[in-house]
């Protein structure tokens, strides 16, 4: 798992929006990603946790403008590349086959009027070009395979999955081309517990068993000391700590961090110390109900969002 090699380096990294008056969404944000880990990026809406995602992928687009910093991504064959200079072709390769993103959002993201093995195989035309047809299928059916989803299933369209479903088929899109690192935006914020744990517990699974290193990200802190190796917690567009998932519960150092940690009453115990369910966390409980009843309450959901 986590062995303290990197993956992704990023020094002093600053975004303004230049807009009136300019907002300075991110300030001065230095962040390593180690190879493996899963590193949690937590604070609260409007802190800069999108902004800064989006600066370490070059997805940033005006008003939206980096006024410093660097991003260095550590390729697993030992080369060192300079993200802030890849240029079209390269940044292209670079943001689906070594660093992918699961966006905010993205389970409405999908294309309504095209089915979601159109949509994978457009993936693997692009980025595996002489690939045949026959491999392809197989390697999307494989994908859906990974993710929990029935590979019956690509022949549907998005709107015949439920949130739960097309959250996964979005994993799947980001894993199709085995990327050493993932930054995932919310990726279960939409969606009921039942099927958030579901989709955690395949996230923790495919970490192990494919070894990507992930930055997740939500406002949502107990969720990420259960899953995440460290945490940085992000406010007014800086870090203000980073440490493992451990330290920050037991030992938080940022007043800010202690406050985060008490607005989540789940977090408390009866003395009003903190407690933490370290039972087997997203790995443990209810381990057995995924499928089935994952769409069923999925369903609830879609229902409940409409
Ligand atoms: N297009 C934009 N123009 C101006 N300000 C923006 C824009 N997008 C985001 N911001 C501002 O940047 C800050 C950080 O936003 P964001 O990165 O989306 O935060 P988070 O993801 O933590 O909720 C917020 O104050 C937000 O209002
Ligand atoms: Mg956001």
């Amino acid at each position: 798992m986590a062995e303290h090699e990197p993956v992704l380096t990023a020094m002093n990294m600053s975004v303004t929006y230049e807009v009136n008056p300019p907002v300075r969404a991110v300030k001065g944000v230095d962040l390593v990603l180690n190879r493996g880990e899963i590193l949690g990026l937590a604070g609260e809406s409007g802190c800069g946790k999108t902004t800064l995602a989006y600066a370490l992928n070059r997805l940033l687009k005006p008003p939206a403008l980096l006024t410093s910093g660097s991003v260095t991504f550590h390729d697993k064959g030992g080369a060192d590349i300079d993200v802030t200079k890849l240029q079209k072709n390269d940044l292209r390769e670079f943001r689906w086959e070594k660093c992918s993103m699961v966006f905010q959002g993205a389970m409405n993201s999908l294309n309504p009027v095209i089915s979601i093995r159109a949509q994978l195989f457009d993936v693997l035309k692009t980025h595996r070009p002489g690939m045949s047809k026959k491999a392809m299928t197989e390697t999307a059916q494989g994908l859906l395979k990974l993710v929990g989803v029935d590979p019956e299933r690509l022949t549907a369209f998005a709107h015949e999955l439920s949130g739960g479903m097309r959250q996964r088929v979005m994993i799947a899109m980001a894993l199709a081309l085995n990327p050493q690192m993932m930054i995932m935006d919310e990726p279960t914020t939409a969606l009921d517990v039942v099927v958030q744990r579901g989709i955690l517990r395949e996230i923790m699974r495919l970490r192990e068993q494919l070894n990507f290193a992930v930055i997740f990200i939500t406002h949502d802190l107990p969720l990420l000391l259960e899953i995440s190796d460290r945490i940085a917690i992000m406010r007014s567009g800086e870090i203000v700590e980073l440490n493992t998932s451990k330290n920050v519960f037991e030992n938080p150092q940022h007043e800010y961090t202690k406050q985060l940690l008490s607005s989540f009453p789940s977090l408390l115990g009866d003395e009003g110390a903190f407690v933490r369910d370290t039972g087997q966390g997203a790995a443990g409980e209810g381990a057995e109900d995924v499928g089935a009843d994952e769409s069923d309450a999925a369903l609830h959901t879609d229902r409940a969002e409409r």
